[in-house]
């Protein structure tokens, strides 16, 4: 069941009497149903009477309506309204343009647009590299969707996507000064999604993918790889992989093992796990045994697309077949990116000495993360919960600050792999089971990956130029 949290928070105003015990009898009726109390606001006060607004964490709209009931039926009480600051905080939308100049008189329209502004688009057309110098090319991102696999809801189309892709781009601009644009595409169709960014990509210096279902979203991201002059990432896949090389680093080092003797298994082969897999084995583990909703993944499994099959030739050394629970016997890591509650404790038991469990399925991960405690020596999960959150948020920013700075055209796995680094490094001396990634909030995650990715690129585009 769902606990509460400040993703679902209401504000109950009511009228109650103005007597001593009122406060204590509203709060105490909130707790009695389970709700989180967060806030208490007299908003107005009369000699018979007062007006409160009561805030409260709760877990699902029914919990909403127990806590409201629960305020309503205390005697003199009279709830007035109540409010979903999730949805009061998205009218309107998160984001908005601010011109970077004023337009006061005559003279600044003169020049931030006609007849000025011509002869800056000529010098562009004459130089189209001056794009980056004199537009928002420079510092502007596109958030590209197709709605197609939105957060845990699935396929539910390009509108309903926008408010992630709009929360997606706030973060960019917080954490890392980027201008990020949602692009909310109202098509599926895999051909017709890589002309439509292409035709709009002069306006960005990079093309951020974002939650566009697998296996379309690998043809999707290798052909405008191919196609455009500008980095195309998508964070799915990449800024997860990111995080997690980076957290497994610093979790080796607690349990004091080195990749290269580890045989790690990986539960979801979609957009998640096929990018983690394949950055992973830059880091030469000792194996890596890949599993479906089909089984362990081998180069004899009937039914294999291009992906399963080039990790089935890349993976599973020992050519394992089986179940989830098969593979995971005498296994030192275990990363998740697939689905709820597929195993309990009694398999950890059976990974090796000081099992590492990275269980990453939202908002239900593969195992209870307490569950997994009893027997691992690290365990991580993508909830904000718990210790160990794997977050893409210390990936993405600083990866396109990065880019952008650098002025890159493209990304590859070195510059992944330097920002995973990056992201490890900044854990440094605060090394413990409990700290593997840095909180989201650490101030110097985005400045250190932007550095780390900047010198990937720059030394990247050295080595091309030569
Ligand atoms: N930072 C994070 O914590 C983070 C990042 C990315 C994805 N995720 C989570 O990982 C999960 C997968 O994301 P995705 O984008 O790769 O999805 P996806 O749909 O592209 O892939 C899902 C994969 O899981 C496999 N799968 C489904 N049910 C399974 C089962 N019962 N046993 C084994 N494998 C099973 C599917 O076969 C597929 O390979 C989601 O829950 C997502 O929220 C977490």
């Amino acid at each position: 069941m769902p606990v509460p949290g400040p993703g679902y928070s209401i504000t109950v105003r009511l009228e109650a009497p103005p007597s001593a015990s009122t406060a204590g009898d509203l709060t105490t009726a909130v707790g009695r149903v389970g709700g989180v109390l967060t806030a208490f606001d007299i908003v107005e006060s009369h000699p018979d009477a007062i007006v409160v607004d009561i805030t409260a964490n709760v877990s699902s709209a029914d919990h909403a309506d127990d806590i409201t009931k629960a305020l309503d039926s205390l005697a003199g009480v009279h709830v007035r309204k109540v409010s979903d600051r999730t949805f009061l905080m998205h009218l309107g939308g998160k984001l908005q343009i601010t011109p970077k100049i004023a337009l006061r008189n005559r003279d600044d329209l003169s020049r931030a647009y006609t007849p000025g502004v011509a002869r800056v688009c000529q010098a562009i057309a004459a130089n189209p590299d001056d794009a980056r110098r004199l537009t928002i090319k420079r510092n502007t991102v596109a958030v590209v969707t197709d709605g197609s696999a939105v957060l845990g809801l699935g396929n539910i189309g390009p509108a309903a996507a926008l408010p992630v892709m709009e929360g997606k781009a706030a973060l960019f601009k917080k954490f890392a000064d980027v201008d990020a644009w949602p692009v909310c595409l109202d098509t599926q169709d895999t051909e017709e999604i890589i002309r439509t960014v292409k035709a709009l990509a002069p306006v960005y210096a990079g093309i951020n993918l974002e939650d566009i279902a697998a296996p379309r979203c690998f043809e999707i991201e290798s052909r405008l790889r191919e196609q455009l002059d500008i980095p195309v990432f998508h964070d799915d896949q990449h800024g997860t992989a990111i995080v997690v090389v980076a957290a497994l680093r610093n979790a080796l080092r607690v349990v004091n093992k080195s990749i290269e003797q580890c045989r790690i298994v990986i539960s979801g082969v979609g957009a998640a796990g096929s990018a983690i897999i394949r950055l992973l084995l830059r880091k030469a583990p000792a194996d890596i045994v890949a599993v479906d909703i089909d089984g362990i993944v081998h180069p004899q499994r009937p039914g294999l697309d291009d992906n399963l099959r080039w990790i089935a030739e890349h993976t599973n050394a020992k050519r394992m077949t089986g179940s989830l629970h098969d593979a995971l016997v005498g296994a030192d890591v275990f990363i998740g990116v697939s689905a709820p509650n597929l195993f309990g404790a009694e398999q950890v038991a059976t990974m090796a000495d000081d099992p590492i469990v990275f269980a990453l399925a939202n908002p239900d991960p593969e195992i209870d993360p307490l569950e997994a405690q009893r027997h691992a020596a690290v365990v991580a999960t993508g909830r904000s919960d718990y210790p160990n959150q794997i977050n893409n948020v210390l990936a993405f920013p600083g990866v396109f600050r990065g880019l952008l700075d650098a002025q890159a055209h493209k990304i590859d796995d070195d510059m992944l792999l330097a920002a995973a680094d990056a992201i490890a490094d900044v854990v440094d001396d605060r090394l413990n089971a409990s700290y593997i990634v840095p909180s989201v909030f650490d101030t110097a995650v985005a400045p250190a990956v932007a550095e780390a990715v900047k010198a990937a690129a720059r030394k990247d585009e050295v080595v091309s130029e030569s």
